[in-house]
């Protein structure tokens, strides 16, 4: 799937803020629950393309998987939007959403994500999720200065 489709998903986008010299980024993203309901009904292969194993064996937990699969999907555009990336320019499972054993979120990054946010000087992360019954947000933050990318 092309990532103008998958983008029609946010409902409400925007960039927080961002700037290299400060050494900071932030990124946020909302996904409207319903409309990636349809999508992943009709497109079952985008569940597999979008989501690691681990992301989709943690939303596979829950009754509704869907929410927390919307919310993942959220923390990785809110993610390309703190690398200063669009859609497209880094792949969906190299931004992965991980769980602390607090239940607190993580992100691991891969890849091209990896490098870029290397090439950035972004070195730590962080991660908020909510989600309602037709809304999932996700806020990122990242701060250079750590040498470590991830949870
Ligand atoms: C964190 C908590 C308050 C969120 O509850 P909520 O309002 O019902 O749910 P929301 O939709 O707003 O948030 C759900 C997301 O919160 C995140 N979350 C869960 N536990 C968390 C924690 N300890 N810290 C930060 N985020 C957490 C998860 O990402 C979850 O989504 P996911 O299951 O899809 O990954 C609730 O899970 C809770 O009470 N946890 C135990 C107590 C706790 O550790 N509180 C931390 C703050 S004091």
């Amino acid at each position: 799937m092309g990532g103008g489709r998958l983008s029609s998903l946010a409902g409400v986008e925007a960039v927080a803020g961002q700037g290299e010299s400060s050494g900071l980024a932030v990124g946020i993203d909302a996904v409207e629950i319903p409309r990636l309901r349809r999508v992943l009904a009709r497109r079952p292969g985008v569940t597999e393309r979008v989501f690691t194993a681990g992301e989709r064996g943690y939303a596979g937990r829950f009754a509704d998987p869907v929410p927390h699969l919307a919310a993942r999907l959220a923390a990785k555009e809110a993610a390309m939007k703190a690398l200063g990336v669009g859609l497209g320019a880094v792949a969906f499972a190299d931004l992965e959403v991980v769980r602390r054993p607090s239940g607190e979120p993580g992100l691991v990054l891969a890849g091209r994500a990896a490098r870029l946010a290397g090439d950035r000087g972004l070195r730590a992360w962080a991660l908020s999720l909510t989600h309602t019954e037709h809304l999932a947000v996700a806020v990122v933050a990242a701060k250079s200065g750590e040498d470590r990318c991830g949870p």
